[in-house]
């Protein structure tokens, strides 16, 4: 027993000891860009950016006048809803919880399932979902068309004042492009301030790193804390994810999803596609010991033990991820 916990004792004051231990990846691999990447068929001007803010925030984007993009993406819940599943319309329940559109400009597949390709694309499924927004396109450029005071913020977005589906969806790409995460501890910390983080954290981010403890960054990687890929951890929902999109032979796709950022997250969730967890220690439980058996479930998840120092180090860390709220107002509507 004294000789375990000699180790343990060893190994964590030799992460202490060093500001950036030899096993850990190099800091490179966390580096935010240093620009927001836009299609070269929707370039980010400032006036389509204003226009998309505007119609992000429009209750009148749904068929009844009562559901904004806002209203389940919400400025203060991180851009998401705070809700284990979303708010329904017409008694159609939606089953997966809804995720942020932070940092969104960078996702190369767009909802848990991956079933959008890009941001102008994902704009029509809201709009269009019975159980969202249940309204169609061209009635809602008729809508639009009907208040004045959309024409001069379309004109000066697209040049002239003609309100189609192709413009608003831009502009609604546009402006979630620009919700990018505020600089967080851990930025400044791989950007060589050693301060900027507690000795808790960086031991922290060494158990997320090592394969043989919690090995979180085997799919939470890159500066977002995702690897973009759909992987099954083994939760009871009986939902199969990127299954419904898929062969069923193809066995890891099965129950799986979309690796979710781990930046910004709420503090007390909830977590999950199915919103099934509320803190981050029983997050660490399922990974530890709880991921359901099964032939789908990714080869990147296995057992382990962690200390409770391990466990508080980890929580710690993830914490250092935290940027904080963007500050951003819902705008005048137009009338
Ligand atoms: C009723 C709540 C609700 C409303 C209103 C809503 N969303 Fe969502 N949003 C969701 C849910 C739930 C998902 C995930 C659905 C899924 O993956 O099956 C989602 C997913 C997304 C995603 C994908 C994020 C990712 O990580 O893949 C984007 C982007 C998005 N919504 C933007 C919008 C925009 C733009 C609007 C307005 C036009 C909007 N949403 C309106 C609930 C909502
Ligand atoms: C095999 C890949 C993989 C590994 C390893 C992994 N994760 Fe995840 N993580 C995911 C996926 C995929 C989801 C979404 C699962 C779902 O909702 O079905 C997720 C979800 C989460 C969430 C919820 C985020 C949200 O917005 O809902 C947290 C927190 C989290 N993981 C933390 C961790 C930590 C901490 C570790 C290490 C102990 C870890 N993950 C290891 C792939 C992984």
């Amino acid at each position: 027993m004294w000789f375990r916990s000699f180790i343990l004792m060893a190994s964590t004051l030799m992460v202490m000891g060093s500001a950036w231990s030899a096993e850990l990846p190099a800091r490179e691999k966390f580096k935010r860009p240093d620009s927001i990447p836009a299609p070269t068929s929707n370039p980010l001007t400032p006036e389509k950016i204003t226009l998309g803010k505007t119609l992000f925030f429009d209750a009148r984007l749904s068929r009844t006048g009562e559901m904004a993009c806002a209203t389940c993406h919400a400025p203060d819940k991180r851009w998401s809803d705070g809700r284990i599943l979303p708010l329904q319309a017409d008694g159609v329940k939606n089953a997966r919880r809804t995720p942020t559109v932070l940092n969104s400009a960078w996702l190369s597949t767009l909802m848990w399932d991956g079933r959008a390709g890009t941001l102008e694309v994902q704009a029509v499924l809201p709009i269009t979902t019975v159980h969202e927004m249940n309204f169609d396109l061209a009635s809602l450029a008729n809508r639009l068309n009907q208040i004045q005071g959309y024409r001069p913020l379309f004109a000066q977005a697209f040049g002239n004042d003609t309100i189609n589906p192709e413009r608003i969806t831009q502009a609604l790409a546009s402006f979630q492009r620009t919700l990018v995460s505020n600089q967080a501890p851990f930025d400044q910390w791989i950007n060589g301030d050693e301060q900027a983080i507690s000795e808790e954290a960086k031991r922290g981010f060494a158990v997320f790193n090592d394969k043989n403890k919690a090995n979180c960054a085997a799919c939470h990687s890159s500066w977002r804390f995702t690897d973009d890929g759909f992987h099954d951890i083994g939760l009871a929902s009986a939902d199969l994810g990127r299954g419904t999109r898929v062969p069923a032979e193809v066995t890891l796709m099965q129950y799986a999803f979309k690796t979710p950022s781990l930046r910004d997250l709420p503090i007390s969730g909830p977590y999950m596609h199915d919103g099934s967890m509320h803190d981050l220690k029983t997050v660490i439980r399922h990974y530890k010991s709880e991921a359901i058996q099964r032939p789908s479930l990714s080869t990147d998840m296995h057992q382990f033990e962690l200390s409770e120092l391990e466990e508080s180090d980890l929580i710690a860390f993830i914490k250092s991820l935290d940027g904080g709220p963007l500050g951003i107002q819902a705008p005048a509507m137009p009338q």
